[in-house]
């Protein structure tokens, strides 16, 4: 039975600064992992960075070269790397028909066209190791309709959900995992947008979550540190839900 360990082997979070993506690299660190921390937000990261160890770059992931620069320092640095996990993200409370064309695109770029350059930038240097796992985070309105309310967010989510299946096909005879992970209402920042619903947006939420409360960001990156590691060995192609029972 292999273990729930990351030692050896090098991880890249996207979105790393804060919120989940933080929570990640701090349990895959204390894994044993080298840490590879990326985000627009500079000086968290680079805080973030120092205090457990890891390398903060800054890379915006919507931009294509910089994702290849990413990779190269990476494989300059330590020959390899093991892990992807396409976190950052953007949300955006709107109906469909209050959403204007600037902000589909907006969302649809950090939240899924990131996905596929991140995807495409580690495909061939894990192809050639014969391993890797890939991680993309999606969300529960990436299972169903949002309630509405979230319509370009939700059109991104599932987006990932339909890029991880093509990719896992795509890449599993080269022995590289793929997985989304599909958070339920996560206390980070992201919650903040939500305001937007009204004062009793918090309890109405959680009326909505049969275990009756939110989560906390370390119980997301449970789930992706063990489909970092090889205790998914098996695992590729599927959805993987952390919400609560939400969409149950
Ligand atoms: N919080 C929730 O309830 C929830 C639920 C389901 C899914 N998610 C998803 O989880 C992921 C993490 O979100 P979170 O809850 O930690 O929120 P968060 O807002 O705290 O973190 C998002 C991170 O992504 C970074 N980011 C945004 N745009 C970027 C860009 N263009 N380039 C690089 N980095 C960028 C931000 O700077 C931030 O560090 C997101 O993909 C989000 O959609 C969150």
């Amino acid at each position: 039975m292999a273990e729930q360990t990351l030692e050896g082997k090098v991880i890249l979070i996207t979105g790393g600064g804060r919120g989940q993506g933080e929570s990640e690299a701090r349990m895959c660190r204390a894994a044993g992992a080298e840490v590879v921390i990326t985000d627009v937000l500079v000086d968290e990261g680079r805080q973030l960075a120092g205090e457990i160890g890891a390398t903060f770059l800054e890379q915006d992931v919507v931009d294509e070269g910089r994702w290849d620069q990413v990779i190269g320092e990476i494989m300059a640095e330590h020959g390899r790397i093991d892990g992807l996990v396409n976190n950052a993200g953007v949300f955006l409370v709107k109906a469909m028909t209050d959403t204007t064309l600037d902000e589909y695109r907006r969302v649809t770029e950090i939240n899924q066209t990131s996905i596929f350059l991140g995807m495409k930038a580690v495909a061939g240097p894990m192809s050639e190791r014969g391993s890797g796992s890939i991680v993309n985070i999606s969300s529960i309105a990436g299972l169903g309709g949002a309630g509405g309310s979230a319509f370009a967010y939700t059109a991104s989510k599932w987006a990932v959900r339909g890029m991880t299946k093509a990719a896992a096909v795509e890449l599993g005879p080269s022995g590289v995992r793929v997985n989304s992970v599909h958070p339920g209402i996560i206390e980070t920042q992201m919650l903040e947008h939500f305001v937007a619903l009204g004062d009793d947006w918090h309890s109405r939420l959680r009326g909505a979550i049969p275990l009756g409360r939110t989560a906390a960001p370390g119980e997301v990156a449970n789930m992706v540190l063990f489909l970092l590691s090889e205790q998914s060995s098996y695992c590729s192609g599927h959805e993987f839900v952390v919400d609560g029972a939400m969409r149950a």
